[in-house]
């Protein structure tokens, strides 16, 4: 099925496919990066929880009537996605106050933000994907009003439905950070991964971080973290 390797990143390879020039396939690696490429390692089996716990994601939320370019988990470190041209926009949504908006300005971790707060960054490893605005965005992704409208409105639907799906699990969404695209239809779909390296996903019960932040922060083992939610999600079903 996957043909040429046409681009690498931090944490997946991406592949053309053979004979069908709308599909790609995604390989999850085993590679973890923090701080923008600044602190990296390996974790065996990382690739695959993150390739299952993102396919799980993207269902329940076809399911729940969003579009995203996810077709179907192929293997344990693959999956088929429908082509798309990346938007270069993170689109990062917040349920209460963590990580970068606490050092930047200045509120106080744990605060719970109602209504969420939308934040736009600039996908670019050269300027390390700055903070922007909205005019900011519409210059650089080649978006009119309306997509950007329509992006942060799917964005907060997203949020509604990963809230349910995680709070099933008995984990809190603290925040997480989607990326869109453009399909050959023209729509804009959700793309990417939606994974415990993408969003903070506190446990209910004891405050536990069960997220990338286990690797950031030196918490702890991340695969066992990652396993434990990859268990949650099958018991659930
Ligand atoms: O670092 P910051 O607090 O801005 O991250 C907000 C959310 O977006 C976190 O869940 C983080 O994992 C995610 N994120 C990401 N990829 C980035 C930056 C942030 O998945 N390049």
């Amino acid at each position: 099925m996957k043909d040429k390797l046409l681009y690498e990143g931090k944490a997946k390879q991406v592949f053309t496919v053979a004979d069908n020039p709308e599909l790609l396939v995604l390989s999850y690696k085993n590679d973890a990066t923090a701080f923008n490429g600044v602190k990296k390692a390996q974790f065996q089996g990382k690739g695959r929880y993150n390739n299952l716990i993102s396919a799980k994601v993207f269902e329940y939320l076809h399911q729940h009537g969003i579009n995203s370019h996810f077709k179907e988990a192929l293997n344990e470190t693959e999956q088929l996605v429908e082509k798309t041209t990346i938007i270069p926009l993170e689109v990062v949504i917040r349920n209460v106050a963590a990580g970068s908006i606490v050092r930047r300005i200045g509120v106080e971790e744990k605060r719970i933000f109602n209504p969420p707060v939308i934040e736009l960054f600039y996908k670019d490893d050269d300027l390390g994907d700055p903070l922007i605005n909205d005019q900011h965005a519409l210059l650089l992704s080649d978006s009119t009003p309306e997509d950007l409208k329509k992006i942060k409105a799917m964005a907060l639907q997203v949020n509604e439905q990963l809230q349910a799906f995680f709070k099933e699990i008995n984990l809190q969404l603290v925040d997480f950070k989607l990326e869109f695209g453009r399909n050959a239809a023209g729509e804009i779909v959700l793309s990417d991964e939606v994974s415990p390296d993408t969003c903070r996903l506190w446990d209910i019960a004891t405050g536990e971080k069960m997220d990338k932040d286990v690797f950031r922060e030196d918490l702890g083992d991340l695969v066992t973290v990652y396993d434990n939610i990859l268990s949650r999600l099958e018991a659930k079903q």
